[in-house]
């Protein structure tokens, strides 16, 4: 696939992708290897949604992540795996070593009764088993659903639940930083809840010791023995399931976005290409863990898709000191580099002394990517990592989007500071107003919203399609509703504000108020609790949660305590609140319905401008709150 090389280039790129969508992706998927061609580009309605791109065309990703570049690229080196203490041992695997380890792991899959449509849950480590337990599902047709391994057992067991999985993926522990964490223990607690898994195969990573179920659990060394390394692509349908993937929305529990095959192919390389700029021979990395969107797009489906070289690095920034980023990209000549504003503000925190061992000299592209990126922590990625010469890539997109959707293509789009700038080729970005008019013009702000479907787009919610229109398709009639907040300056460059929806960013992961609030509720002691994001220094946003008590005689440090613990266990350490304030009522209407607004406006400690309060059934309530905070 061809990039785009300049300005101008973008223009009339951009300009043809408006005035003939069907004609320009069709040129885009036309350098891919297909089993067969589509019969229509596109069809699509923004009302049920249905939407549906280059139909009736067949294919297998991993023919075009592995197979197609056998020819010219076998001993290229696909994957650089950075150990979590970099003493250990460095992976390197070609694409010949990959095509042949993601076959071995298909036919092990096979060999556990997966067949095409099957769900399949990872709950792995960043380990190159990973990818290629990933992959090596794609290969067969199976959907993958990987699940984060920070994840609790409870909030693993509900992902697996929901896709109905018949095979979990994980291992014996993980490294990160200096934490060992038992996964497998987590594993079999949740496995305790989930009848539809029948295999549970594990790798071994830490060596510790773990219990094995011998009608249920298998070693992965051991079942790689038992068969061959030859397996054909399964032929997929172009709008067949490539993977599930749950996020965190406004209310309820979390959403299994679903992505197809084609278009999510062909937007992947598409946008990994343009946005990166990514020449034959880069050296690539995005910090991500691929149990998020970002690692699904842009370590192991764009990258591979471009016959890259990507790295996986399995460790944490600050391990075993604040320089492991730098001398990362030192020790294999990184050119591109793709982290989230929440590493680059915790890492200038340790000032810039910490950078002098390092060249960086390699670097060419530094990107951004989660939530909005502060100018602050923008101009101390350009000056002191990208020494000024690298071009910042600030990308918008989330998980429904697929791919990038917003963001300066490197060293072609004129950059600005905290703005992810224009949209790619083929996206039709819009800003609404409260009624859901749009906002022509620039210098203006409102609601972002897309107008036009792009190939890797979410198709539905698992088993839950009428969501999936409640949630993007109906706040806006014939819009795709990202959520987000957005002003477009004089220029026509689009700044992300952040989400104007009841989910907080923390640390670029979506969190959902309401599963905050289901996982405190769960403490016996909670009567109510109401959960509002606020600004953070290093998170971006942190949680503040607001909880009232039943009459009780333990001390607030240990309530305080076993709160954080309880949601740990719903969900996850990364759902902690950050600040737990105890009150004696909330700020409601008098139809009952929490006034967040005032709540977000009390935890980031704006007392003076709390708006109009004359709705509120009791409006004492927040000089309450107010008066009792410590
Ligand atoms: C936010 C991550 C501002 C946004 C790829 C979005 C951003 C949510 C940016 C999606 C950015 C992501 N500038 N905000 N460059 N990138 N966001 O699904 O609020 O984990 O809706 O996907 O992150 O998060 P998700």
């Amino acid at each position: 696939m061809k990039k785009i090389e300049s300005f101008s280039e973008y223009q009339s790129e951009y300009q043809k992708s408006i005035e003939n969508p069907e004609l320009f992706w069709e040129e885009k998927a036309n350098t891919f290897n297909w089993v067969s061609k589509w019969n229509k580009v596109l069809n699509w309605e923004f009302q049920s949604p249905k939407v549906e791109w280059f139909v009736g065309g067949k294919l297998n990703i991993t023919e075009n992540c592995l197979d197609r570049h056998l020819k010219s690229k076998s001993n290229k080196i696909a994957i650089i795996w950075e150990p979590n203490n970099p003493k250990d041992e460095i992976i390197k695997i070609t694409y010949k070593e990959l095509h042949q380890k993601v076959s071995t792991f298909s036919n092990v899959l096979k060999s556990h009764g997966v067949r095409k449509g099957d769900r399949i849950c990872l709950y792995m480590p960043m380990v190159p088993e990973l990818a290629i337990a990933t992959l090596a599902c794609a290969r067969i047709g199976a959907v993958h659903s990987v699940v984060f391994a920070g994840f609790s057992a409870k909030a693993l067991a509900e992902r697996i639940n929901d896709a109905e999985c018949n095979v979990l993926l994980t291992s014996d522990g993980q490294y990160r930083g200096k934490k060992q964490l038992c996964l497998k223990n987590i594993a079999d607690e949740a496995l305790l809840s989930c009848d539809s898994i029948k295999s549970c195969i594990v790798l071994k990573r830490t060596g510790e010791k773990i219990s094995m179920r011998l009608d249920r659990d298998f070693w992965w060394h051991e079942e790689i023995q038992k068969v061959n390394s030859f397996c054909p692509v399964e032929v997929m349908d172009s709008e067949d399931p490539l993977f599930i993937l749950y996020t965190s929305g406004s209310t309820g529990k979390p959403k299994g976005v679903q992505h197809h095959c084609g278009g999510y192919m062909v937007y992947a390389e598409y946008s990994f290409r343009n946005v990166f700029q990514y020449e034959e021979n880069d050296i690539y990395w995005c910090t991500a863990d691929i149990g998020w969107i970002t690692g699904h797009s842009y370590i192991v489906y764009g990258p591979l898709l471009a016959g890259a070289t990507t790295i996986m690095f399995e460790g944490v920034p600050t391990y075993p000191n604040a320089g492991r980023f730098w001398d990362i990209c030192d020790k294999h000549q990184v050119n591109i580099f793709y982290t989230a504003p929440t590493a680059i503000r915790a890492l200038q925190a340790y000032g810039t002394e910490i950078l002098k061992p390092y060249s960086l000299g390699s670097l060419k592209t530094l990107g951004s990517v989660g939530e909005p990126i502060n100018e602050e922590a923008w101009q101390w990625y350009f000056k002191n990592i990208g020494k000024e010469k690298c071009a910042i890539v600030d990308t918008w997109w989330q998980t429904e989007t697929g791919g990038i959707l917003i963001s300066p293509l490197s060293h072609i789009t004129k950059t600005k500071p905290t703005y992810a700038t224009l949209p790619l080729p083929g996206i039709q970005p819009c800003i609404v107003d409260a009624d859901g008019c749009e906002i022509i013009g620039n210098d203006v702000q409102g609601n972002l919203c897309i107008k036009f479907p792009w190939p890797s787009m979410i198709r539905t919610i698992y088993r839950d399609h009428q969501r999936c229109k409640d949630v993007y398709f109906s706040t806006y009639k014939g819009k795709y509703f990202t959520g987000d907040g957005c002003r477009r300056d004089t220029d026509g460059l689009y700044r992300i504000t952040g989400r104007v929806d009841d989910v907080i960013n923390v640390s670029g992961h979506r969190i959902g108020t309401a599963e905050v609030e289901n996982g405190i509720n769960e403490h016996h002691l909670v009567i109510e609790s109401a959960v509002v994001g606020f600004t953070h220094p290093i998170k971006g946003q942190g949680i503040y949660a607001y909880i009232i008590l039943e009459k009780n005689s333990i001390s607030e440090d240990l309530l305080i305590k076993e709160i954080l613990e309880t949601v740990n266990i719903e969900i996850g350490p990364i759902a902690k609140p950050d600040k737990i304030q105890f009150v004696s009522g909330l700020p409601k209407t008098r139809s009952g319905k929490i006034m967040r607004r005032i709540l977000r406006k009390i935890a980031d400690g704006n007392f003076s401008d709390l708006g109009d309060t004359s709705t509120l059934l009791d409006p004492t309530v927040v000089n309450s709150i107010i008066y009792n905070i410590k």
